[in-house]
């Protein structure tokens, strides 16, 4: 497929699209970027750039809501250039990148650096949330009043503390979330158990892999899911709900859906897909913050997962370099919790479809849009549909795969899933009617734009 460099109209024929009403064999045409007819080949106009889809099943590109592209701060590990690289690998066209960068960005003018910083090398388009810290509240509207109205709360942020921990700042800092109408994205933590659990933890000396999984107890993530919805809720502040892991917060989140009207969760691919019985083998290369839990959690959130109680999934990608995970194989608190997770999701998903453990309307809704329509993007992502921005992925469901770290983007150069067999993968990433990503080669220029939120 040849290199395009501007966004031209695409025609794509012999497709079967994946619209909110059904599959509907036939194609579609693009102008500017946008899906600007749906028909029957024979009924559509012509345009500069045409793909033959094969049959094959074409969806909306992906929109992950929660990934780390260490820029600035940390382009060692990744940067806006491989990481989005790695998005449209994984079929995914939109993301919502985190801000533990350093200096963190918590702040307008922070959010503002970042924006120039990475402005000419996305390869699919990009958003980002602000992190809050107690002691500058007010640049919420500061950064609502630039276009971003994302916030992340963090309870400490290169091991300076937010000052998130206190429910009663917590509870300001929602107020003014509220206040510009944006959406809060918080962990199910109780932080002070978890912090007194490690220190346990470690004075006793436990640095494995086990006493790392140990050191955020089931209850410390259930009881801050409960309290955080319940104070979400009585605020009326729009939502979303992080690392949902066990099956205990799964209960919660069903006990508590009378208070979710507005609240979202997410479930992480690696909490679907490994449990501490593989983690064992992986040592830090299973390492993740939130914790890799039990074959039971993991049962759990399949299950939450197909009822619609969790219903998004975000990869949280966050790589780390082979050297420093070495570093866990002595003592786990060596080495930097984090797994490259965004290109393996959508294979590992389609797998699990093939193998019946899900459905693909279910996955394509968690992972496209359900995530656009919580960042409230919809239908321009996460939809096909006339005027809704052409990004799309082809899929070919039974495309036998192997996944390998040797065929990766992410710089991270190593995978958990090293090995793994998958039947299903995407084929073609399109961006604003753009092919990107194709057969495993980026076929494009970073065309990948800034998106106010
Ligand atoms: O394991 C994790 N690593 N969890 C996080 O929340 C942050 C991430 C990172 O940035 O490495």
């Amino acid at each position: 497929m040849k290199p395009v460099t501007c966004v031209m109209s695409l025609k794509l024929v012999n497709a079967k699209l994946w619209l909110e009403t059904g599959v509907y064999e036939g194609g579609l045409v693009t102008e500017n970027g946008a899906v600007s007819k749906i028909g029957k080949e024979s009924r559509l106009p012509p345009a500069e750039n045409i793909i033959d889809a094969g049959g094959k099943l074409v969806v909306p590109g992906l929109v992950d809501l929660h990934v780390h592209f260490r820029e600035p701060g940390y382009t060692q590990k990744e940067d806006f250039a491989s990481g989005t690289s790695a998005a449209a690998a994984g079929g995914v066209t939109t993301v919502l990148d985190e801000p533990n960068n350093k200096p963190v960005t918590g702040s307008a003018e922070a959010l503002r650096v970042k924006q120039e910083l990475v402005k000419d090398h996305s390869y699919v388009d990009y958003l980002f949330n602000m992190a809050v810290y107690a002691d500058r509240l007010s640049e919420i509207r500061s950064a609502a009043n630039i276009g971003v109205n994302v916030f992340a709360f963090f309870d400490e942020l290169g091991d300076k503390p937010t000052g998130m921990k206190d429910t009663g700042v917590l509870y300001d800092a929602l107020i003014r979330v509220e206040a510009v109408d944006g959406l809060a994205l918080l962990n199910c933590r109780e932080s002070d158990q978890v912090i007194h659990t490690i220190k346990q933890l470690k004075d006793a000396g436990k640095n494995t892999l086990q006493d790392y999984n140990n050191s955020f107890p089931h209850v410390a993530e259930s009881v801050g899911a409960a309290k955080r919805i319940l104070l979400a809720h009585s605020l009326g502040v729009r939502t979303h709900m992080r690392e949902v892991s066990t099956a205990e917060t799964v209960d919660v989140l069903r006990s508590l859906k009378p208070y979710m009207t507005d609240i979202t969760a997410e479930v992480r691919p690696d909490h679907l897909f490994l449990n501490q019985e593989n983690t064992e083998k992986l040592g830090p290369y299973g390492q993740q913050w939130t914790p890799i839990r039990t074959r039971k959690d993991q049962t759990a959130l399949w299950e939450a997962l197909n009822e619609g109680t969790v219903n998004i999934i975000a990869s949280d990608h966050a790589t780390h370099m082979v050297e420093e995970k070495r570093h866990g194989l002595g003592n786990i608190w060596n080495s930097p919790p984090g797994l490259p997770a965004i290109e393996s999701m959508l294979p590992l998903l389609l797998n699990a479809v093939h193998e019946e453990k899900t459905t693909l309307d279910r996955i394509i809704q968690a992972t496209s849009v359900n995530p656009a329509k919580r960042l409230g993007l919809y239908p321009r992502k996460g939809c096909i549909d006339i005027g809704s921005d052409a990004d799309l992925v082809i899929l070919d469901l039974e495309a036998e795969k192997k996944i390998t770290a040797d065929e990766m983007y992410a710089k991270s150069k190593w995978t958990p899933y090293e090995d793994w067999k998958t039947i299903g993968a995407p084929v073609t990433t399109i961006l604003r009617g753009v092919p990107v990503y194709h057969e495993g080669e980026i076929v494009s220029k970073p065309l990948g734009q800034y998106i106010s939120s």
